[in-house]
């Protein structure tokens, strides 16, 4: 029998105001990872959410080993051996490892839940895929989002999987847990199992894809098998333009190289940070560089006062400042866009246009409270269209955004506020690279009209294309710093590698 594993033809799926996935077809063999890629609001999310039947498809085909099925629901599509593991966990924090994964099907003798057994059957499974970081009685609330993810996996592998989905199953793992959950793909992938692999991260795709796939506004591109194609490729496949990855950075203003708006002196906290110094000037963009753990978001935490100091002072435009609440920091003028994206501070339930106006609140509300919707809408028409959100009306409900695009609503949402200086963690994670370069072009036109920006980011490649400076952090500390025209991977590495005693 030489029919793929799973096949789907001719799907299509509309919501009010947005044809999400037009006519799209592709297809998943046995041990294969297929990567399905394409630009934010794409259709990958609500391909994969018809696939596990929590969206019913209006139209099309799907094939399971070469026969017709119709997908009820999502316990319908557990049975039949396709499991996603959510991007959101899904787990029951208050229970351990072995009862999330044998929820609703736990071993029982004589009607009483056999715990032995239980803990006897997650055992085999975690050996199975070589997972020895935890043991099947820890309670899920301890484990970190990598090791969730571990048990989701193994949960995947419990209903006897054929085909697993992983929705950008990295964007909140370190370097290593993502090296752990490739080496869980391999293993997925030696037993048979289809994988289906979304993500933005295109240099994953070298690692571990065999054939991508690309959508584009809820159409089929194309597909490619990995050895015949170049990332260049894929990525204009994805946004049908070109796009230049070797930029750099605009040069900053001359005038403005004396011209202070943030001093930090000796800055540490009790946990993490120690004797943490350096100035931010007017007009520029000054990237954070460092590993997972290095100090950077608690930097940015202990500026704006969301955590507390031990020593150090502030200095905004010259002047020491005392900021003991985040909120303190927006009335000085500095806003901190969060990288925990559950803490995006978005109103789901409330539309674009509200999330986007949220924090600029005084400015567009009147003196009931209520939204001034006049000027007001057409900012926020004005960042939908810089920022290319893709949303049927800035009134539709944020929720049903997609991932990507409800990142970019907190983006406009900053840019919105208008502060003088701000602070960006991670702001491109979950963002197509098109994308990403509209909010580069954005970033550089808010420097170049005197904002001053401070910017977080895991990938070298984009600090390097946007940093006039580079800080690097290990251990809490700095390392090093570096001028765009010195930076280099390799520098960067180098001293984000140094433990400092
Ligand atoms: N429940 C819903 N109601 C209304 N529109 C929806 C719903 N779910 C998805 N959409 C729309 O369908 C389109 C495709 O969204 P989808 O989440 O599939 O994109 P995606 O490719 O996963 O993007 P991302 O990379 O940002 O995660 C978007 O325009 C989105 O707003
Ligand atoms: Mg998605």
């Amino acid at each position: 029998m030489n029919a793929p594993l799973l096949k789907v033809e001719g799907v299509s799926k509309s919501f009010p105001g947005v044809k999400a996935l037009d006519d799209v077809h592709f297809d998943v063999s046995r041990g294969e990872v297929l990567a399905l890629v394409g630009e934010n609001g794409a259709g990958k999310s609500s391909l994969m959410k018809i696939l596990s039947g929590i969206y019913v498809k209006d139209a099309g085909t799907i094939y399971l080993e070469g026969e017709p099925v119709e997908i009820t629901g999502p316990r319908h599509a557990q049975d039949l051996g396709i499991i996603i593991v959510h991007q959101e966990m899904n787990l029951m924090p208050h229970l351990t490892v072995a009862q999330n994964i044998f929820i609703g099907r736990e071993p029982r003798v004589l009607g009483f839940l056999d715990e032995r057994r239980l803990n006897r059957d997650t055992a085999v499974l975690l050996a199975r895929l070589g997972i020895s970081e935890f043991r099947p009685t820890d309670l899920v609330e301890n484990l970190t989002v990598a090791k969730q993810q571990m048990v989701e996996i193994a949960k995947a592998l419990s209903f006897d999987a054929k085909v697993v989905i992983m929705d950008e199953p990295t964007s909140a793992l370190t370097q290593t847990e993502t090296d752990t959950l490739f080496r869980l793909i391999s293993e997925l992938k030696a037993s048979g199992i289809g994988i289906i692999y979304i993500s933005h991260r295109m240099e994953e795709l070298s690692r571990i894809a065999d054939r991508i796939t690309v959508l584009r506004d809820g159409k089929y591109i194309g597909t490619r098998e990995r050895t015949a194609v170049t990332q260049h490729e894929i990525i204009k496949m994805m946004v049908g333009r070109e796009i230049n990855e070797n930029a750099r950075p605009a040069t900053m203003r001359a005038d403005n190289v004396d011209d202070v708006v943030l001093r930090v002196e000796g800055l540490s906290t009790k946990k993490l940070l120690r004797d943490v110094s350096f100035e931010l000037r007017r007009g520029e963009i000054l990237g954070f560089s460092g590993l997972m753990g290095a100090g950077r978001t608690e930097l940015a935490r202990a500026i704006i006062g969301a955590d507390r100091t031990t020593a150090g002072k502030i200095f905004v435009n010259g002047v020491e400042t005392t900021i003991s609440q985040p909120a303190h920091a927006v009335a000085k003028g500095i806003g901190y866009l969060s990288e925990d994206r559950k803490q995006l501070g978005l109103l789901l339930d409330r539309d674009v246009n509200t999330n986007i106006l949220l924090s600029s609140l005084g400015r567009y509300a009147n003196f009931l409270g209520f939204m001034k919707t006049g000027p007001g809408k057409g900012t926020s028409r004005k960042y939908v269209e810089s920022l290319r959100i893709k949303t049927p009306s800035i009134f539709a409900t944020t929720k049903n955004l997609s991932g990507g695009n409800q990142q970019k609503v907190v983006i406009a949402k900053w840019l919105a506020r208008d502060c003088d200086i701000l602070i960006f963690d991670e702001p491109t994670r979950g963002i197509d690279v098109g994308a990403k370069e509209e909010i580069y072009r954005l970033l550089n036109e808010l420097v170049e009209r005197g904002k001053s920006i401070i910017m977080i980011s895991s990938e070298l490649p984009e600090v390097l294309r946007l940093s006039h400076r580079i800080i690097v952090m290990a251990n809490g500390r700095i390392t090093g710093e570096l001028t765009s025209n010195e930076a280099e991977q390799e520098k960067i590495m180098d001293y984000a590698t140094r433990i400092s005693q």
